[in-house]
């Protein structure tokens, strides 16, 4: 066991500010991830966060309905009623109407209280995109948008390139892009960030990592939930646009880009660049989409959404010539599992098969990275059978799962991000170039579907079955038991 409890790297206080601070992203993400922080040390009592609502909301009532999503916290034993008060002390109620402009005034009080005018102010835009527009304006004309300003948004930027470069136009009138953070709260999750150090830290993976040694590469993003409450955005949206654009593509990118010589913000997210840039545009046979039966029933219309999709991608270039990556994401599917399989070559010659040694199930050797639950890597070997008598092989595997080797909770991404703010490092922060190169590649993936009615599957299964794979002479593998 090694005790990584999450360190409490120093950081100059900052001020968060959250537009749209009553808001479901706000309660359920936001402040309970600076609950976390607060909890662990990082955030002390020199930071200041302001809740920001077009409604009128006293601190009490908001207490309340913070509660319940930083409950885990208490339960965990992680904290205490004093923390709680002390928490609650850091966070002042702005009321701030974005469109009219009322509440502007207070909120630059607020900020102009600081004793130190160098300290960061990290704006949280937890409202609509059609409102970032004015939400920005009104920031610039209270006089809020100084060098130390950093601005902080989440998707869904836009729903297809076009609309996607207005909105970012819009911000980039008022801020500069060296402030401006775009998440994808994947690029925060842990194992995603680990496999950055697992192909960067060591040497024996990455010089397997290309098209002499893999056979090709399976991203599974699987969830058992439905749409629920989210029918709406999600029907204009559909499993593509809400998860591929975004979180499967950058894992794409974390397992094909090239080494950046630094690992800093600008050489990590050109290497991922490089990366969209070289996907071959996709064709409809590389496409499967697939919409769970009870659907249409629960959005009480009828909608050729998908809530599932699979894609073949090519990536055009010298490491990945010839070696498909195979996408797959889902609602309501059989379990909630996220995996990424690298499935090397088989070797180029049997001496084994030559003794009679039985190895006639003999798998090729594949690295299972568990991105979630259950967090850890696999990497499967054949071994010798333990006893005399002949040479007989079997699959074995070696198993790091980071829950056993590490004592301290993975803390939830938004935690990691929101600290990525405060201190100005923008590495797990989508640039606006890698947004656009992604709606390049989806924007005619969509108009391939347009018109296109999705397979019906039953809930709790994989999705529709497709010949992506099949067609290769592969098949899915299924994310392995917990
Ligand atoms: C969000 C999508 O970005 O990611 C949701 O909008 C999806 O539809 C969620 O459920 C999945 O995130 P996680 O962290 O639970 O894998």
């Amino acid at each position: 066991m090694t005790d990584a409890k999450t360190p409490s790297v120093n950081l100059s206080p900052s001020d968060y500010v959250i537009i749209g601070g009553t808001g479901d992203l706000a309660l359920r993400k936001i402040l309970p991830a600076l609950f976390w922080r607060y909890l662990d040390g990082q955030i002390t009592a020199d930071y200041r966060i302001a809740a920001a609502s077009r409604r009128d909301v006293s601190l009490e009532d908001y207490a309340g309905m913070l509660r319940p999503f930083c409950e885990d916290a208490f339960s965990s034993g992680a904290a205490s009623e004093d923390n709680w008060t002390d928490f609650l002390a850091l966070i002042s109620m702005i009321t701030l109407d974005v469109q009219g402009g009322a509440g502007g005034d207070q909120l630059a009080g607020f900020l102009n209280q600081r004793a130190d005018s160098a300290r960061p102010s990290i704006f949280y835009l937890a409202i609509a995109p059609s409102l970032f527009g004015d939400a920005t304006r009104l920031l610039r004309d209270c006089g809020l948008v100084t060098p130390q300003a950093r601005l902080v948004v989440e998707k869904p930027l836009g729903h297809d390139g076009a609309s996607s470069r207005a909105i970012n136009a819009e911000l980039a009138e008022i801020f500069d892009e060296s402030q401006i953070y775009r998440i994808d709260h994947y690029l925060g999750k842990e194992t995603v960030q680990n496999l950055m150090a697992l192909r960067f830290a060591n040497v024996i993976f990455e010089t397997q990592w290309n098209n002499n040694h893999i056979d090709h590469v399976q991203i599974t993003v699987a969830e058992t939930v439905g749409v629920d409450n989210r029918a709406e955005y999600y029907n204009a949206y559909g499993a593509i646009r809400d998860m591929v654009q975004n979180h499967l593509l950058q894992l794409v990118c974390l397992v094909a880009m090239e080494p950046p010589s630094h690992f800093n913000a600008d050489q990590v997210r050109d290497e991922k660049l490089r990366v969209l840039r070289a996907i071959r545009p996709l064709s409809a046979a590389d496409i499967s989409r697939g919409q769970y039966q009870e659907y249409t029933q629960e959005l009480g219309s009828q909608s050729d959404t998908e809530t599932y999709v699979a894609m073949k991608l090519a990536i055009d270039n010298w490491r990945w010539a010839g070696v498909p990556f195979y996408i797959r994401t889902g609602k309501k599917l059989a379990r909630r599992a996220s995996e990424i399989v690298i499935t090397f070559k088989q070797r180029p010659h049997d001496i084994f098969q030559r003794n009679g040694g039985g190895d006639i199930d003999s798998p090729p050797n594949r690295l299972i990275i568990r991105l979630q639950p259950s967090e850890g890597l696999r990497l499967q070997l054949i071994s010798k059978e333990p006893g005399p008598g002949g040479m007989r092989l079997f699959p074995s595997e070696l198993n790091l799962s980071f829950g056993d080797t590490f004592e301290a909770r993975l803390p939830d991404a938004y935690e990691r991000l929101l600290m990525d703010t405060a201190r100005g490092n923008q590495t797990l922060f989508m640039r606006r170039d890698e947004v656009f190169a992604a709606w390049d590649i989806i924007d005619p993936a969509m108009k391939l579907m347009a018109g296109g009615t999705p397979a019906l599957y039953r809930s709790g299964t994989m999705g529709p079955p497709d010949d992506l794979l099949a067609t290769d002479g592969r098949s899915w593998i299924d994310p392995y038991d917990d």
